[in-house]
């Protein structure tokens, strides 16, 4: 029977803080299936980050199921490939020691680390930089640096929290073409935070929209443009339809 990569049932989150709580999450139903580009949308301080952190098992819910690879509410630790908002490269070591990190930490043997890293930089284009520091690199090379050791560390699930978010138009949109390249070639499945309607219009399979603080799904959506995408696909009437349903809802969250 056909089992999804993900399934969250009624996932709820506070958060104590001395006598008071906060609520974070109130009541979350998603899946991501195996191979599925999932977007989250959802203004600032909504939950995103919280969401991802109980999925990745950083944190534990206050309420409701996680279930990831059919295992309910399980040890989810080291299960997926996590790269948080804001993912730091450690200064001391290489690009190719920054990529095999997760490696590390696994244990495997430094030489069979060091080859997979070299192979993947590589496959993306960065092997002239694998022995510089990341002093070195531009934003959006750190952050395909970033990318890859999160990559390295856990295929199959990839749970990226805004990973192009601090960049100038141009870049983010070639690492976007970049991300939908790797995708395909892993067949990962992906949940993706971001604040841009148009790249979750343009990477996804489906986006869910959620409420302001305690955050709920208002909508899902399915994205039903051919791939691979390309950019100019967005000017599509379809594409700028999807655009402007998504940015309405929002818009009224914001002002809610
Ligand atoms: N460790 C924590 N302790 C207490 N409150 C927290 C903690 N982490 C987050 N919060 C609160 O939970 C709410 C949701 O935060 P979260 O980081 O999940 O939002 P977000 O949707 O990722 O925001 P952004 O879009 O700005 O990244 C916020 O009100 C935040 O202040
Ligand atoms: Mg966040």
């Amino acid at each position: 029977m056909h089992s999804p990569k993900l399934r969250l049932e009624g996932v709820t989150h506070s958060y104590r803080s001395g006598r008071q709580s906060v609520a974070a999450l109130a009541g979350i139903d998603l899946t991501v299936d195996e191979g599925e580009f999932v977007t989250i949308i959802g203004p600032s301080g909504c939950g995103k980050s919280t969401l991802f952190n109980i999925i990745a098992g950083v944190e534990e819910p206050t309420g409701g199921s996680v279930i990831l690879d059919g295992e309910v509410n399980g040890e989810r630790a080291g299960k997926t490939g996590y790269m948080p908002q804001q993912p730091l490269l450690l200064p001391w070591r290489t690009v190719e020691e920054n990529v095999m990190l997760g490696l590390d930490i696994r244990r495997v043997p430094r030489k069979r680390a060091r080859e997979q890293a070299r192979e993947l930089l590589k496959r993306f284009g960065l092997s002239e930089f694998a022995e510089h520091y990341p002093a070195a690199l531009s934003g959006g090379m750190s952050q395909r640096v970033a990318l890859l050791r999160t990559v390295l560390f856990h295929p199959s699930f990839l749970l990226l929290d805004e990973p192009f978010g601090a960049l100038d138009a141009l870049t983010r949109l070639s690492l976007q073409m970049w991300l939908q390249e790797l995708w395909q070639s892993l067949k990962a499945s992906v949940l993706f935070i971001t604040h841009d309607v148009r790249e979750a219009i343009l990477l996804s399979d489906r986006i869910y929209v959620l409420s302001a603080r305690p955050a709920r799904v208002l909508r899902v959506v399915r994205v039903e443009l051919p791939r691979p995408r390309r950019p100019e696909q967005l000017t599509s009437p379809e594409a700028a339809g999807l655009e402007q349903e998504l940015i309405s809802l929002l818009l009224k969250e914001q002002t809610a």
